[in-house]
């Protein structure tokens, strides 16, 4: 993380996690290729960082992220497309990501910056926040997700409407509809609330946190049965980590666990 990006900064400025802005102020933080592989490399780090436990990943106040570029997509043809399977770096984004990643969104959350905003695993708002999959506008579909995870975190006919109609939802919506898990009221407490969350997540034990997430993101593939079995297996394999121990001694000697995680 001492790296330098051109389109990003990046710091840790709470103890345990990984703060990333996008910063490409001029074009409303557009995704354009260079910023998406930057993006990857700074997860990267993170992820490869045993210090860390948990990122932030967050905007502007006046942009999340507009969208995929939309200057550079413009004269894309079919083969260059399907060739160099554009958008193929964005599905690392999640994909190798193991720790829990909180998008903390102000302002517009447009396309390809709307799919990036739910590719973390806990969403924020901001008051101001405007979520949108506008790409009908440009005569073409969401391309980084955003017909699948905005499907199942708001239900089908109101994806079905908002992908149709290329109209924006609201932060107010987007509380109500479950599409981030808390609003805030101003923007400052939306970037401030996920860092604190993202200590918070960082402060438990490393292997159990890892765990968590890899169940939960099961529920997304798997059916209810195959689901509860893959949790359980999971759960009968931290009976083999030592922060099982120390989690369950401290509790039984009213004491605080001092993770190992291991
Ligand atoms: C490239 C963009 C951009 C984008 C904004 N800009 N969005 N450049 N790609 N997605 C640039 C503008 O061209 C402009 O540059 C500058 O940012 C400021 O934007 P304005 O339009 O002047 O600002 P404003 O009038 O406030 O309008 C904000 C806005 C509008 C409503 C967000 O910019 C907008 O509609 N943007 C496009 C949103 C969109 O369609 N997103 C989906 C993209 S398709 P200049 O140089 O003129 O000052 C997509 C597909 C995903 O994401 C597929 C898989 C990844």
């Amino acid at each position: 993380s001492e790296k330098t990006y051109e389109h990003l900064l990046v710091s840790s400025p709470k103890p345990g996690v990984g703060f990333i802005e996008l910063n490409r102020p001029k074009a409303l933080n557009a995704l354009c290729t260079p910023l998406i592989l930057e993006l990857n490399t700074a997860l990267r780090a993170f992820q490869a960082d045993s210090t860390i436990g948990a990122i932030v990943l967050t905007g502007s106040e006046r942009a999340f992220a507009a969208g995929a570029d939309i200057k550079e997509m413009k004269d894309l043809t079919f083969s260059a497309a399907y060739g160099n399977d554009f958008i193929e770096s964005w599905s690392d984004l999640v994909t190798f990501l193991k720790k829990p990643l909180i998008t903390a969104v102000n302002g517009y959350a447009l396309g390809g910056g709307c799919e990036l905003a739910m590719m973390g695993d806990i969403l924020y708002a901001g008051p101001k926040a405007v979520f949108g999959q506008p790409e009908i506008k440009l005569g073409v579909i969401p391309g980084a997700g955003g017909s699948q995870r905005l499907t199942k975190a708001i239900g089908k006919v109101r994806a079905m409407e908002t992908i149709l109609t290329g109209d924006n939802i609201s932060a107010k919506q987007a509380g109500e509809w479950g599409l981030a898990a808390r609003v805030f009221e101003t923007p400052k407490e939306c970037v401030d609330g996920a860092l604190a969350t993202a200590e918070k997540i960082a402060g438990y034990s490393q292997i159990a946190v890892k765990a968590c997430k890899e169940v939960v993101n099961k529920s997304q593939d798997l059916g209810i049965r195959e689901g509860v079995e893959y949790e359980r297996r999971v759960f009968h394999g931290l009976f083999g980590s030592k922060d099982q121990k120390i989690g369950m001694k401290a509790f039984a000697e009213k004491g605080k666990p001092e993770w190992s995680n291991e």
